[in-house]
């Protein structure tokens, strides 16, 4: 008995994830949930497992014309497959000298291994060429790294061909050959890695490689007190941010760099800089702000002042927020990563950004949506000023000097202009104090996409795939979590501006949970990547099989990339034959969809028989594979021909997993059958025939079963409640 009763409550107790409350605001339930080992058996994901002596997989470049990926980590940078993440993964061991790694130690900078040659930059260089950087044990080093299919011809025997596991000197590249592949690290290219990559391996370095100029953002100097936005290479002047303004940047974290074109005008280019950082208006305002930042690629700085330091850098405030109750506004102010949507016009991609509330009062995330429009809109609109430290910040409303700051020169607006080094002066000084903008970009709708509240997990990492399905073009959000789990999310549209969010999948995508650090996406091989400090990981965007066997499973499970194939639940595909696929992502409606196949929906159904005893309780499991679906319990009584809806009350009680009959009675025997409805759509989920036998003839049947009674006055069974042994009459 008391084995029994501890199985039944390890039942009720592990609830733990599944949802609670699934009404909650900002709560939402996966329809499907993989564990890793699931995962693993759907045959949906590799991963990779070569055996590495390496930690932190930050650095993900995706470079689909030759098919690889390449991975920067804890003393490698890595070329790999992208069908297949394991298969002939090549290798060049980089790690930090000895030397140097003895004095990082003595410098005192060792506590959690940080004396290692982090890659934290891998960008194309040229044709055959990758630009990669390290920490390399606080004192960062950079390189060039052959790359690519070998040639014809090409010659067989490699500059400092050695076998990659030589192991003399260790800053010596370790070339890594296949047949048909090149993969070596150039070795007599090393180069100073100052400006190019943060020292200290907790911060990221953020960076782009254009026209063979690197731009990056950083700490520059061992203490990382200094950080910048930071351009060098190339033929033009090395350009910083102003040093030590906290106006310009003020102990920023940065998110990401990217170059968004402004008009046809090439002149007109700018990198925007994605950034959270210290506000310097505490205690009256948040802790942190999220930022946008941008600055002109052309600009050659001033000539009076900011000599080598940007004159066209201008920032403003990201603003993701929920209006509360009480109309006071709930911010989440820590940008954790962006991604960028192209679109067919190159000027105005989609951006994605995923926040988490920075406040220790409640833990939260949401995931905002910008347009270009409104980000340019903010950098057109009026400049934030401030009379002195104890003013507030107003709309600048005094003369405008010309060239309009931020402009850049030889654009649109500036065509006699060839460079920032011809702006009058007044615009050099006004960009000095005045780099923000008053108003803050709002997103799309003014509201964010996705918000989760009152959850134990935060995002950590966004991607986005567009998927065309029979009743429209998708967004498939890909949201990676503080918990080692990507959840895949649709927003579909409802009345007026009201959204309904979908959670198709939370997926654990690593042995061992570890927050997700970067994603990346192939829509052209179907991929997601997804990297952590304990691994690479890549799945494919959709499992079909695993809604279920039913066309009704199927077509309530509203996944854009799934139909119902006539047999069975697989990718949709645009081109092929509509008639013959069912799919209704928007409304999910199978009594429509799956005509002729509503049959199936019962195919699943579970039938038992369980038998209780007179006084105990009985547990009956009904777990309905969608978490929307509204569950409901019929009996037919033995001595009955007819169903009844079950009353939960009284010594009947609902779970999130089934039924709790306590104190049963003979009169309880029957078939319960428990169905679940979703859409209008109904189907029985389980029938469960209980037979309750008589405590007297159970009874009997113990005493002369066992051996003799436990002295007097001992307690019966150390379990309380429905556990217990009945009654001893
Ligand atoms: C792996 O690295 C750790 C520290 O980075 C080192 O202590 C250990 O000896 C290494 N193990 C092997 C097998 O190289
Ligand atoms: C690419 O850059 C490397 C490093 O500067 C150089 O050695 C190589 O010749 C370049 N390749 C081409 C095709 O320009």
């Amino acid at each position: 008995m008391p084995v029994v009763g501890v199985l039944l409550w390890a039942t009720l107790l592990t609830l733990g994830w599944r949802a609670a409350h699934p009404k909650d605001h900002g709560f939402a339930t996966p329809r499907v949930q993989l564990s890793f080992k699931e995962l693993k058996a759907t045959g949906t994901a590799h991963f990779f497992n070569f055996l590495l002596n390496s930690s932190d997989y930050r650095i993900l470049l995706k470079d689909e014309d030759h098919d690889r990926m390449y991975v920067g980590s804890k003393d490698y940078v890595l070329s790999l497959d992208l069908h297949d993440i394991n298969r002939e993964p090549l290798i060049i061991h980089w790690p930090a000298s000895q030397q140097r790694i003895e004095e990082c130690i003595l410098s005192g900078k060792n506590s959690n291994g940080e004396c290692g040659n982090f890659i934290r930059l891998i960008q194309p260089w040229n044709r055959t060429h990758l630009y990669v950087c390290g920490t390399g044990a606080y004192n960062p080093i950079c390189a060039f790294v052959n790359r690519g299919r070998k040639a014809q011809g090409f010659p067989p025997s490699q500059p400092g061909g050695r076998e990659s596991r030589s192991t003399d000197s260790p800053l010596s590249p370790r070339p890594a050959q296949s047949k048909d592949y090149i993969f070596y690290l150039e070795p007599d290219k090393l180069e100073s890695g100052k400006g190019k990559c943060s020292y200290d391996p907790k911060v990221d370095t953020v960076s782009a490689l254009i026209n063979e100029e690197l731009y990056a953002g950083v700490y520059i100097d061992f203490m990382g007190t200094d950080a910048a936005i930071f351009r060098t290479m190339g033929k033009q002047t090395a350009m910083r941010t102003d040093q030590y303004n906290s106006r310009w940047l003020n102990d920023p974290a940065f998110v990401r760099a990217q170059l968004i074109p402004d008009s046809s005008e090439r002149n007109d280019d700018k990198l925007y800089f994605f950034f959270r950082e210290k506000s310097a208006d505490a205690p009256l305002s948040p802790g942190v702000y999220s930022r946008i930042g941008r600055i002109c690629l052309n600009d050659d700085g001033g000539h009076c002042c900011l000599v080598n330091k940007w004159s066209t850098f201008l920032k403003a405030r990201l603003v993701c927020s929920v209006p509360g109750p009480d109309g006071i506004e709930t911010h989440f102010d820590e940008l954790q990563d962006v991604f960028i949507q192209q679109t067919q016009d190159t000027k105005n991609p989609v951006i994605y950004a995923v926040f988490s509330a920075s406040g220790s009062v409640f833990k939260g995330s949401a995931v905002c949506v910008y347009s270009m429009a409104d980000i340019r809109m903010v950098f057109n609109g009026p400049f934030a000023h401030k009379e002195g430290p104890n003013y507030q910040w107003m709309p600048y409303t005094g003369k405008m000097p010309y060239p309009r700051p931020g402009t850049c020169p030889g654009g649109t607006f500036t065509p006699s202009m060839k460079s920032t080094k011809d702006y009058p002066d007044e615009v050099i000084n006004f960009m000095r104090a005045h780099p923000l903008m008053y108003h803050a970009v709002y997103p799309t709708h003014r509201q964010p996409l996705v918000v989760r509240t009152n959850v134990n997990y935060r995002f950590t990492t966004v991607a986005v795939d567009q998927v065309d399905a029979a009743d429209g073009r998708y967004e498939v959000l890909f949201l990676g979590t503080d918990r080692g789990t990507v959840q895949k999310v649709i927003v579909l549209p409802r009345d007026d501006m009201e959204t309904e969010e979908l959670m198709l999948e939370e997926i654990e995508v690593f042995k061992v949970p570890a927050p997700i650090k970067t994603m990346t996406i192939s829509s052209k091989r179907q991929q997601l990547y997804v990297s952590s400090a304990v691994g690479v990981t890549h799945l494919a965007l959709h499992r079909c099989d695993v809604y279920g066997e039913a066309c009704a499973d199927c077509c309530l499970a509203r996944d854009p990339y799934c139909a119902w194939d006539g047999s069975a639940c697989t990718r949709y595909s645009a081109s092929s034959k509509r008639r013959s696929r069912r799919q209704d992502v928007r409304h999910g409606n199978p009594i429509r969809q799956c005509r002729g196949y509503n049959s199936n929906a019962n195919k699943n159904t579970v039938e038992a028989v369980q038998y209780g005893v007179e006084g105990s309780t009985a547990f009956l499991e009904c777990q309905p594979r969608s978490p929307q679906a509204s569950v409901k319990w019929l009996l037919q009584k033995d001595n009955s021909d007819r169903r009844k809806e079950l009353r939960v009350e009284g010594r009947v009680l609902r779970t999130e997993q089934g039924l709790l009959l306590r104190a049963l009675q003979l009169g309880d025997s029957g078939l319960y059958s428990c169905t679940a409805t979703e859409n209008n759509f109904k189907h029985t989920v389980t029938k469960v025939q209980l037979r309750v036998l008589s405590s007297r003839a159970v009874h009997t049947v113990l005493v002369q079963a066992e051996p003799p009674p436990r002295p007097a006055g001992c307690p019966h069974s150390p379990l309380p409640g429905p556990a217990a042994a009945p009654h001893s009459a």
